[in-house]
């Protein structure tokens, strides 16, 4: 069984209806592989497989399905510049944020989300984009209006613990909660969301948006590329959800999903579905954030079944040094990539689409006799499977002379000379009655501490995930940090790689978080002086919220 590569739709296809097919004693582990020829999909056998409640009917669903090019109708929520959803907020220097539960119009349906909203002048703002130039000082008053305690954690930003929204500040329904730090970070594409534990419920809902800094290397670019936030510089959230009956939307994984993540089988970009826009021929800027529960995306332009090359020109912690041309992008959850496509060349009524590539997505499959008899996933859009997510028309055809800068930022390296290497290994275990991921063999315990380290050092993680196991998508807060080495690699990485120590164009800059695929080992370094008095309490977890909400995270205090 355990060499046995086998898909999962064959597997699906053999065992659904068949109850107890396969009997194991204990563990076993089928890697999942992709079928090459859309024409072995057999919609009619894992939809006849998914349970009662997510079931759409087939004609609503046909419309919303990203696998098709058709429908593409829905206008793109753009951010604007005062009030409305994704409204921007410039250089506030407080707001006063509140989560709560609000209808949202999504085309084809109303549903209720859980949204962040800022009351300016009596106008709502509905997941409002924050934006800072570095430097600046930024206070908010936030308070807790869903049905559950939360916390907000500014993903990215180098705050003291007291500021970064760890679980331990969660407050109730109806408590209150104070930020004020100063924005130390590069200027980039940060985001926020809640982080009780578990979270990934919160986040699901609704609760996401973008914090965006600004500094003198975005000065120069925006000035090369004659960029405007919203009209030419566009962020773009990307969401996987599951759209049932009725104005709810529900987060019920079975214990499969619970272990492996997730998955929707509708795609919103902004909160918007089946997107499109309107687009001149000069270049574009995207800011694309992964912000699913457990989606791994792998982005390309293509038109007419043909990529268009882009440029990466950041990613989590901003510029890279130079702009990197590729023709696809992996996006893991939490990851940022800040592309900029080049559509000079391009006719009236061409049409380009942000798509979604077929991957291999090596998910081990772990299955116990308790999970035999459950479908394993209740999406209809497969991991690894291809999909669309936004259309851009070109409409007009204009003049233009924006040039990508060839310098963007300055990555000085850390220096490592004096730094202690520490193992990470990502592994899982078979609990009392389930399976459970872990971090140096723990699970999350609000009141322990494995990882601890003084201040101002230097430290090389080698993080190590199992052979048997998922891809993980690891994040730390309160620090950025540098890819030294990938080693390992599955081929569809390698094929990527820039350099002789296995990176690829996204470990060029500055990271938060890092995808780290089955079998291999990723070494980093950070850099762990921090300007704030007393003992720091961080976080170290997998960014796949299932994995995290399953225990997939260890505190670390730097003192
Ligand atoms: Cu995006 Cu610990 O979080
Ligand atoms: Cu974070
Ligand atoms: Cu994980």
């Amino acid at each position: 069984m355990r060499n046995r590569r086998i898909s999962r739709r064959d597997f699906l296809i053999a065992t659904s209806g068949v109850t107890g097919a396969l009997v194991l004693g204990g563990m076993a582990y089928l890697s999942a592989t992709r079928p090459t020829t859309p024409g072995t999909i057999m919609t009619s056998t894992i939809a006849s497989t998914v349970p009662e409640t997510s079931v759409h009917s087939t004609t609503s669903y046909g419309k919303l399905d990203p696998r098709e090019p058709g429908n593409f109708s829905n206008r793109l929520r753009l951010p604007t510049s005062s009030n409305g959803i994704f409204g921007i907020i410039r250089s506030p220097s407080s707001v006063s944020i509140h989560t709560r539960p609000r209808l949202l119009d999504l085309a084809e349906t109303v549903k209720k989300l859980w949204v962040y909203e800022e009351i300016l002048n009596e106008a709502p703002t509905i997941n409002p984009i924050i934006m800072l130039r570095r430097g600046e000082n930024f206070k908010a008053s936030f308070r807790n209006e869903i049905p559950r305690e939360t916390i907000i954690h500014w993903h990215g930003l180098t705050v003291d613990w007291r500021n970064d929204g760890h679980p331990y500040y969660a407050i109730d329904h109806g408590g209150s909660y104070e930020y004020e730090f100063t924005v130390n970070n590069r200027g980039g594409t940060y985001w926020y969301h809640p982080h009780p534990h578990p979270a990934a419920e919160q986040i699901y809902k609704g609760l996401a948006s973008f914090f965006i800094i600004e500094d003198s290397d975005e000065d120069a670019l925006r000035q090369s590329l004659d960029l405007t936030l919203g009209k030419t510089d566009i962020p773009l959230l990307i969401q996987d959800k599951r759209f049932e009956q009725g104005d709810q939307l529900t987060y019920d994984p079975n214990p499969m999903e619970r272990l492996m993540g997730f998955l929707g089988d509708t795609v919103l970009v902004n909160l918007t579905l089946k997107p499109y826009l309107d687009v001149d021929t000069r270049y574009y800027r995207f800011r694309i954030l992964n912000g699913s529960t457990a989606r791994i995306c792998k982005l390309a332009f293509v038109k007419n079944e043909k990529r268009l090359p882009f440029h990466i020109i950041g990613v989590d912690g901003g510029l890279l040094e130079k702009p990197e041309l590729v023709d696809e992008v992996f996006i893991a959850p939490a990851e940022r990539v800040d592309a900029v496509l080049d559509l000079r060349s391009l006719s009236q009524g061409d049409i380009v689409f942000l798509k979604s590539l077929g991957f291999d997505p090596m998910h081990m499959e772990m299955m116990m006799g308790s999970v035999m008899n459950h479908v394993e996933t209740g999406s209809k859009l497969l991991e690894g499977e291809d999909f669309f997510l936004l259309k851009l028309i070109v409409r007009n055809k204009v003049a233009y002379d924006g040039e990508i800068p060839q310098k963007l930022s300055i990555i000085e390296p850390i220096n490592t000379t004096n730094a202690t290497e520490r193992a990470i290994h990502l592994s899982s275990s078979m609990g009392a009655q389930m399976m459970q991921w872990l971090i140096n063999g723990h699970t999350f315990n609000m009141d322990s501490y494995p990882i601890q380290l003084k201040r101002d050092t230097v430290e090389i993680w080698k993080i190590i995930n199992m052979p048997q196991s998922m891809p993980h998508p690891t994040h730390i807060h309160g620090y950025q940090f540098q890819v030294l080495n990938r080693i390992n690699s599955p081929p569809e990485i390698n094929r990527l790689r820039t350099d002789n120590r296995g990176r690829i164009p996204t470990d060029l800059g500055w990271k938060d978080t890092m995808l780290i695929w089955p079998g291999e080992t990723v070494k980093i370094a950070i850099d762990f002086t921090t300007r704030f008095a007393g003992d720091q309490k961080y976080l170290f977890h997998c960014h796949n919220l299932e994995h995290q909400d399953n225990g997939m995270m260890i505190n670390l205090k730097v003192t």
